[in-house]
């Protein structure tokens, strides 16, 4: 491991049983909270924004706002919002994905892009690609071009990489620890 997946990894707090029995949740608080972990990831969130020449970087409702907003303030360039339904005034495009049980659909604004921008997409985890698949399709809908996909943590297991394929039109995804 590099030594900032090391660092992250140090920071991020395993959780039986939650949010039900036999489910082993990953809890991104102390990451958070900790100074230098955060800034680490930050960084590196916003390293990779500039290296893809994205002219916003976007996140997803509600744990990738707390990535992606400092990582766009970090790169110097604008934060877009992909938001849970019903959230977001005016004209928006809407796309519907399965959970585990029934769907969940998020929106995006219609005039979030100007034409010719590049978007990085941020969020905390890649589980079954459910989310991220969804909002790229909405990023690619609202006629941005996707730079690149960023995830702090990937659940190998799901094979959410798999699933991202055909959504991610050529575009990388990178995952900064993989668990
Ligand atoms: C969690 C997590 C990712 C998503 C990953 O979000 O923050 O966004 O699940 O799962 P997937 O790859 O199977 O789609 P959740 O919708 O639970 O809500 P939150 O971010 O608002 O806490
Ligand atoms: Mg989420």
């Amino acid at each position: 491991d590099t030594p900032l997946a090391e660092l992250l990894t140090s920071r991020i707090r395993d959780v039986q049983d939650y949010p039900k029995p036999g489910v082993l949740f990953k809890d991104i608080a102390p990451l958070l909270a900790d100074a230098e972990a955060f800034a680490a990831l930050t960084r590196a969130l916003a390293d990779r924004a500039a290296a893809l020449g994205a002219t916003k970087v976007v996140g997803l409702e509600a744990r990738g706002f707390v990535l992606a907003a400092p990582a766009a303030f970090a790169a110097g360039i604008g934060f877009v919002p992909i938001r849970k339904q019903g959230k977001l005034p005016g004209e928006v495009f809407r796309r519907s994905y399965e959970l585990e049980y029934g769907s969940a659909t998020l929106e995006v604004q219609c005039d979030a892009f100007a034409p010719g921008e590049r978007v990085l997409v941020v969020d905390d985890v890649l589980a079954t690609g459910g989310t991220i698949g969804a909002s790229l399709d909405l990023v690619k809908e609202a006629g941005a071009e996707l730079a690149g996909v960023v995830v702090l943590m990937e659940l190998g297991f799901l094979d959410g990489r798999g699933r991202l394929t055909p959504h991610l039109g050529g575009a990388p995804l990178e995952t900064l620890v993989t668990v």
